[in-house]
């Protein structure tokens, strides 16, 4: 049995929410930027994606291009995807390189990031090889979720979050051995018409779950969810009514998940166990505007099926899923709109430390740490 109070933290007896500024204003999601996506761990890819030396990908932290690569040494490595000759972009899309050339003027780097093989003469001006590298990333995985964080001087995920990594390999013992699905069977990468908080808020609640979610709310038992307060994360634990037959999709007790187990890392990382169906997942929120965000998810399997129709599972389940997206959708993005109102401008948080299911304590310990790092309280 997984101890839920291990590592607990407690959150602060503020009433009020976020004024409604910190949703609608530019010049917040560019402190946002500079005060935590810039200088906090995420997520960047599935180990899987870097299987062999050489192996590299591309992503993006809003301008700031980077690459991650496997060097000769295992060694997963994230540099800045910039030239330090003169600017040019290094490595596009994804793919195996023996070295990295820069496209410009040739400048060769190897995948530990040191310069190699430059053309030298006697006249040649510029820096010697051990004068150069690319700049380096720092970065770190939770089992085989590997993050990036573009500030050199921050904590190891396990000293971010302690505790984290185990209660995923707890709840999911198989999960080193899980590969994210081959294609993107699930639609559930969708952008949303309202800031990231409001997306964020809205999964750290369950409070609306009975009203607006008719068909999951049928499969669970909300009465009996819990959101535990860790150091930069929280931990929900949701267990189903174990009904075979539900509005939602159905549920074979022998082999699936009766329990889903859900995770928010600040500031934008939302992990989990849904029931049913053996899987994982992670998806991150990540703002495009202070009024558009665009959720991402990267879903995982098991090596083997728990059963022979473990599949046809996975597929009801998967084409269930946009329909509790969709109303998750369509709230937040007509609480982004009263975020615009003249007659709103800053709501209450309803709290209860013996009723998880509308309790909204772990959404305020999200504006807590939210706050902290934007050194506003
Ligand atoms: S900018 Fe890369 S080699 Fe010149
Ligand atoms: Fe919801």
């Amino acid at each position: 049995m997984l101890d839920h109070l291990e590592n607990t933290v407690v959150g602060s007896d503020r009433q009020r929410t976020l004024a409604a500024d910190y949703y609608i204003n530019d010049n917040k999601l560019k402190e946002e930027k500079e005060r935590i996506f810039f200088r906090s761990w995420l997520y960047a890819c599935h180990a899987s994606e870097l299987a062999d030396a050489g192996s590299f990908v591309t992503t993006k932290i809003f301008d700031q291009s980077i690459f991650l690569v496997k060097d000769r040494d295992g060694q997963i490595r994230a540099f800045y995807n910039v030239c330090p000759h003169r600017g040019h972009q290094l490595v596009e899309g994804l793919g195996k390189k023996s070295r990295i050339t820069c496209p410009y003027h040739a400048w060769a780097f190897a995948l530990d990031g040191k310069r190699i093989g430059s053309r030298r003469s006697k006249t040649l001006t510029g820096p010697s090889n051990d004068e150069i590298c690319l700049s380096e990333i720092r970065v770190d995985r939770l089992v085989d979720f590997i993050f990036v964080n573009l500030d050199p001087q921050a904590q190891p995920l396990s000293t971010f979050a302690p505790g984290l990594e185990e209660q995923m390999l707890s709840v999911e013992p198989d999960l080193p051995a899980m590969k994210p699905e081959e294609a993107v069977q699930l639609d559930i990468d969708y952008p949303c018409e309202a800031n990231w908080k409001v997306l964020v808020d809205n999964y750290l609640e369950c409070h609306h779950c009975v009203n607006a979610h008719d068909q999951f709310n049928d499969m669970m038992d909300l009465s009996q969810s819990s959101f535990a307060l860790h150091k930069n994360y929280t931990f929900q634990v949701a267990p189903t009514e174990n009904k075979a037959e539900n509005k939602a999709f159905p549920l074979e007790r022998d082999h699936d998940i009766t329990t889903g187990h859900f995770w928010w890392l600040f500031p934008n990382t939302l992990i989990g166990q849904f029931p049913g169906a053996k899987g994982f997942y992670l998806s991150t929120v990540t703002p495009t505007t202070p009024d558009s965000t665009m959720r991402k998810s990267v879903t995982l399997k098991p090596p083997v099926p728990t059963d022979p129709e473990m599949e046809q599972r996975h597929k009801q389940r998967a084409e269930w899923f946009p329909t509790v997206s969709a109303e998750d959708k369509a709230l937040c993005e007509n609480v982004q709109r009263g975020m615009h109102q003249r007659g709103y401008q800053q709501g209450w948080y309803v709290t209860d430390p013996e009723a998880h299911d509308i309790s909204e304590h772990a959404m305020r310990y999200f504006h807590d740490l939210y706050l902290a790092a934007m050194k506003d309280i």
